[in-house]
């Protein structure tokens, strides 16, 4: 279901107390009833945000494709969804660069966890040499050529996508309202084409990359976008806050 969504990587940030203190101040952040705000918190916290009393949804940042097994420091989406964990994102840049994931383990990523009902929130995104190039939408509809051709409909409803130009993820820069709506407006777009516009609409897509405060009005205002992936300003519980309260 398309719905305004406000989703927090904490990425790999945050000790104990330092996490707890910002998740009790997100508990208390009074967001508008039509927004969902989802956290993803560093794993080793899943379990014990999990049983707060919490009105935000939980998300992993990372999944491993295997069911279970010999699989030294990895976490599957049985477990996630025995935490009652409802996302996962996959296909973050800094995986697919530092990580060496490709498209083929993250789409086997995607599988799982749609096999154990953990939404993935799918990124996508390209290198600013791509876009400088003119590739850019070449390069996203490359990342999104699995979801689209091997996905059935009903399993493509389950995915949240996440487009964050890579050269906008914590540099302070971000894409236009309207180059990040361009490219929204693709990525919807090829999701009628493959399948039909309704379920096309029905899609939320979120905008990543240096999203502030500052500048969430003017993305979420464009009609293709429906929130946002916020990694450094989902650490502060007042920026948070203003973001998620950025839709008009
Ligand atoms: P920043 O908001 O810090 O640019 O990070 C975006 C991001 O990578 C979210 O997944």
């Amino acid at each position: 279901m398309r719905r305004n969504i406000v989703a927090g990587n904490w990425k790999m940030n945050l000790n104990h107390p330092d996490s707890s203190r910002l998740i009790n101040e997100i508990n208390k952040i009074d967001v508008n009833s039509d927004v969902e705000l989802i956290v993803a918190p560093p794993s080793v916290y899943l379990s014990t945000f999990n049983e707060i009393q919490h009105h935000f949804s939980l998300s992993a940042q990372n999944v491993h494709f295997e069911e279970n097994g010999a699989f030294t420091g990895e976490v599957s989406a049985e477990m996630l969804s025995s935490l009652n964990v409802n996302y996962a994102i996959i296909g973050h840049s800094e995986r697919r660069s530092m990580f060496h994931e490709t498209d083929d383990i993250i789409f086997k990523k995607v599988k799982s966890l749609l096999k154990h009902d953990v939404s993935p929130i799918f990124c996508c995104g390209e290198l600013q040499q791509e876009r400088e190039e003119g590739r850019a939408f070449d390069v996203v509809s490359k990342q999104l050529n699995h979801l689209l051709t091997h996905l059935k409909e009903d399993q493509i409803r389950n995915i949240i996508i996440a487009y964050e130009p890579v050269w906008a993820i914590g540099t302070g820069l971000t894409a236009s309202p309207e180059d990040a709506q361009n490219m929204h407006k693709h990525i919807r777009d090829s999701i009628a084409n493959q399948f039909s516009l309704k379920t096309a609409e029905n899609i939320s897509i979120l905008y990543g990359g240096s999203c502030k405060p500052d500048n969430a009005k003017d993305i979420f205002s464009q009609e293709d976008i429906d929130g946002g992936l916020i990694g450094g300003a989902s650490l502060d519980s007042k920026s948070f806050l203003s973001i998620a309260n950025s839709f008009s």
